[in-house]
């Protein structure tokens, strides 16, 4: 049964593991800071680092999408100086890092309501992403004041305007159509959610796109992640045993 159930979900060239999209909810830069005696921003720099180091494996072991949960809907509860770092980490963290992505062939993509961000970040998202669109290689995508229950209620908005403006009957909303409404219309989908620092929730990420993606808790703080536990990860999804309902 196992067998089968990967190779229905093989595709062309698959690398061994199998997975395609692989998420990551990067939690626990704030604990390692603190088993350091060091401010939290000192975690979210040490975290920036391991999004770098991610991003390169992940395209050595032949991801074609990895996704980001890098701040949250909920995470404007935080004190703003808080907030204010990380949105800064991540300006600086494009500025820096656009070049080698671009290099390798990585098309960037944000999901994520991140236009309600400061409008000179929503330009630099805005090009990063238009520069890389037309490579062809893996696609990083960064969740950015992503929240699973906020996108699906634009999805649902999305459609509602179309039974509006008379282009579908409401009784013939599909499964495809609020798929299609989800900021992750055009990613693959969802093979591996991982979340770091031993937490086992979602925090309304992907809620979703995780109905059959196979879930991988480790007690690693996020800067402390690396390309062999990315890889570690991707050993223990390869002998997961998925179904999705059959037998
Ligand atoms: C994850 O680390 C980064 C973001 C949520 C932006 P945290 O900042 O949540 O770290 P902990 O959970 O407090 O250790
Ligand atoms: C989830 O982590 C969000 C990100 C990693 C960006 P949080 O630290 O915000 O989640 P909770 O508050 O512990 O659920
Ligand atoms: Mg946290």
């Amino acid at each position: 049964m196992a067998t089968q159930a990967k190779s229905d979900f093989a595709h062309d060239g698959a690398p061994g593991h199998g997975a395609r999209h692989v998420a990551i909810i990067m939690d626990g830069n704030g604990r390692w800071a603190k088993k350091r005696f060091m401010p939290r921003i000192a975690g979210h720099r040490a975290g920036v680092e391991a999004v770098r180091k991610v991003a390169r494996a992940a395209r050595e072991l032949g991801l074609e999408c990895l996704t980001l949960y890098a701040f949250s809907s909920e995470n404007w509860k935080r004190p703003a100086g808080e907030v204010a770092d990380l949105m800064s980490l991540l300006r600086r963290f494009i500025e820096s890092d656009l070049d080698e992505f671009h290099a390798n062939g990585v098309r960037l993509r944000v999901i994520g309501n991140y236009r309600a961000l400061d409008a000179s970040l929503v330009d630099m998202i805005d090009g990063a992403v238009a520069r890389t669109a037309g490579n062809s290689g893996p696609i990083v995508a960064i969740a950015l004041n992503y929240g699973a229950q906020d996108e699906l209620v634009r999805a649902a908005q999305a459609i509602a305007l179309r039974v509006r403006a008379g282009e579908i009957d409401p009784a013939a909303i599909s499964l495809e159509d609020v798929a299609a409404g989800l900021d992750t219309a055009d990613l693959p989908p969802l093979d591996l959610l991982i979340r770091t620092s031993g937490e086992q929730r979602l925090s309304n990420f992907m809620l979703w796109q995780a109905a059959y993606a196979e879930l991988y808790f480790t007690d690693t703080l996020w800067p402390d992640f690396d390309a062999r536990a990315l890889a570690k990860a991707l050993d223990a999804f390869r002998l997961r045993d998925r179904r999705f309902g059959g037998l």
